[in-house]
């Protein structure tokens, strides 16, 4: 939300808006930053419209022509060109048996806590063979795959849901190599594993996935959509 705050507003040319080369002469202002077509729909914003922050210098005489220019092209659904900046994925994280057994659940909850991603669901589950096999359905052909379901569904497992822009591959490198002992000191699985069979904890693999990842383990009603305190200090 607080992106499409900052995009709401009245566009800037400063590098508040740092991804967009700023540039003055002629058609490319315009076309090189998608924001400007915004800069008549101060209603969107969160700031109100004469806020300093989002503000261009009406003297500028490429700023008068980028404004006469956006009242005349038709308008991109702002959701939808701030979802193309910056995509905000899901990604399922699970604390495996080993992990529940070893007392690491609050140990891997922080660490994606402290992070700054938002947590949208969790619990602690058995797991069926079924919903293992159906997790794991990829590596189904592989000699380890009895050993992994087993693994599985050997106790209770910890299943979370978080969120975030780039969450999916931020997590895969918080949680390190599926080899424990490859795994980066400062990962969860290099500090606090040794095999590969009993690496304590699951991340997707791909935004897809834990979209179909967070559908398979979660029933309607578990996730919880919410915005934490703590989002303006951790975006701009
Ligand atoms: P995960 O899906 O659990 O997050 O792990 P990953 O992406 O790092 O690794 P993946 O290739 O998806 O393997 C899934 C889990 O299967 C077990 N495994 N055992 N014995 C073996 O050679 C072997 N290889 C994989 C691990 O528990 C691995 O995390
Ligand atoms: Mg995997």
């Amino acid at each position: 939300m607080e992106a499409l705050a900052a995009f709401g507003g009245v566009a800037s040319t400063s590098s508040s808006l740092g991804r967009f080369t700023a540039k003055t002469t002629g058609d490319s202002y315009y076309t090189q930053n998608p924001i400007s077509r915004f800069s008549r729909k101060p209603h969107l914003s969160a700031f109100p419209s004469n806020s300093q922050l989002f503000s261009l210098n009406p003297s500028h005489s490429n700023v008068k022509t980028l404004i006469r220019r956006s009242s005349t092209k038709p308008g991109i659904f702002l959701p939808h060109l701030v979802a193309s900046l910056e995509q905000i994925e899901e990604t399922y994280i699970m604390v495996k048996p080993d992990g529940v057994q070893r007392g690491f659940v609050g140990e891997i909850i922080s660490r994606f806590e402290k992070k700054g991603f938002k947590l949208k669901g969790l619990k602690l589950f058995q797991c069926s063979k079924e919903l293992a096999e159906e997790h794991y359905k990829d590596l189904k052909e592989k000699p380890f795959f009895p050993k992994l379901v087993d693994y599985i569904t050997s106790g209770p497992v910890v299943c979370m849901a978080w969120e975030g822009v780039g969450v999916v591959a931020s997590a895969r490198k918080l949680i390190g190599s599926t080899n424990p002992l490859q795994a980066e000191p400062g990962t969860i699985r290099g500090d606090l594993a040794v095999q590969t069979g009993r690496n304590i904890v699951h991340g997707s693999d791909s935004p897809e996935n834990g979209k179909r990842e967070i559908a398979l383990w979660f029933k309607e009603g578990e996730l919880v959509e919410w915005t934490p305190a703590q989002a303006p200090w951790l975006r701009e």
